[in-house]
């Protein structure tokens, strides 16, 4: 059996990953705050705002189950918080996004790498951001997580060279962190022009459609060759 951890499996992006994945032969696990109960999955409920409490529950399930012939995981879920300045965010808003965003990436990828070390073929997916690259003013919390999923996974690339790496800015996807964007008051959120014009100029692809394109990606015998990586430039 191939095993798939998917973080943010509820909505989006990360559900679209999930249905894509449950086929006959893989075992996939999703992680989000909220079920989808129409997801054909193992879906466990958990805030990763507080990430602690979620590795551990990853190390003990991994523990407990082995002999993967694979094992990937893809750490997906991200908090965008409401766009505007980082000094009028909510503190509470500011700190679960950056623990959503990095510190639980970071902690499920130490368990994960130490718990699967006996697996043949292992993958780390961390679903970045074009906006890991470039600063965008509005959602500088969500830009640093970015850009330390980015060096995060540069380092560990060092550290477990067996281990395909990758961090992907995934495209502009149809999803809620979209509408999110477009949605937010343009005097707070200076690029909330340009994320309406994505969507009325018909650039955002579908959710499915970005899923398949990251799957096909993923499935790449030389993943891992590169680590900073945008899916637009295959
Ligand atoms: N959409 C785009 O255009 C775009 C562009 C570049 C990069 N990305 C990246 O692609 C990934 C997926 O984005 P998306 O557009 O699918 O986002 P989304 O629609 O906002 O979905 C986010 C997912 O993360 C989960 N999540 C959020 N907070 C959580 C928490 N505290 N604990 C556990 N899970 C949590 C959500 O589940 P719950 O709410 O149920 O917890 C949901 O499943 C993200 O890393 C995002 O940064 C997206």
């Amino acid at each position: 059996m191939h095993l798939y951890i998917v973080t943010g499996s509820s909505r989006g992006l990360g559900a679209a990953l999930v249905r894509q994945l449950a086929v006959p032969g893989n075992a996939v696990v999703g992680i989000a705050r909220r079920l989808d109960p129409a997801l054909p999955a193992e879906q466990w409920t958990l805030d990763l705002a507080d990430p602690l409490p979620a590795a551990e529950r990853l190390q003990a399930w991994l523990r407990a189950n082995t002999g993967w012939a694979s094992a990937t995981l893809v750490n997906n879920a991200a908090l965008l918080g409401a766009p505007g300045p980082l000094a009028a965010s909510g503190l509470a808003e500011l700190s679960a996004a950056l623990r959503v965003g990095l510190e639980a990436p970071a902690l499920l990828s130490r368990v994960f790498l130490a718990e699967t070390a006996g697996v043949a073929r292992r993958r780390l997916l961390n679903i970045s951001s074009g906006l890991g690259r470039r600063a965008m003013a509005g959602s500088a919390a969500y830009c640093a997580v970015k850009a330390g999923l980015d060096h995060l996974s540069r380092a560990l690339a060092l550290e477990a060279p067996d281990v395909g790496i990758v961090s992907l800015a995934p495209g502009v996807i149809d999803t809620d962190m979209q509408l999110q964007l477009r949605g937010a008051d343009p005097a707070r959120f200076p690029e909330q022009a340009r994320f309406q014009g994505l969507k009325d100029g018909g650039q955002l692809q579908t959710a499915d459609a970005a899923a398949a394109d990251i799957l096909q990606f993923l499935a790449r015998p030389d993943f891992g060759k590169t680590t900073i990586a945008d899916i637009r430039d295959r």
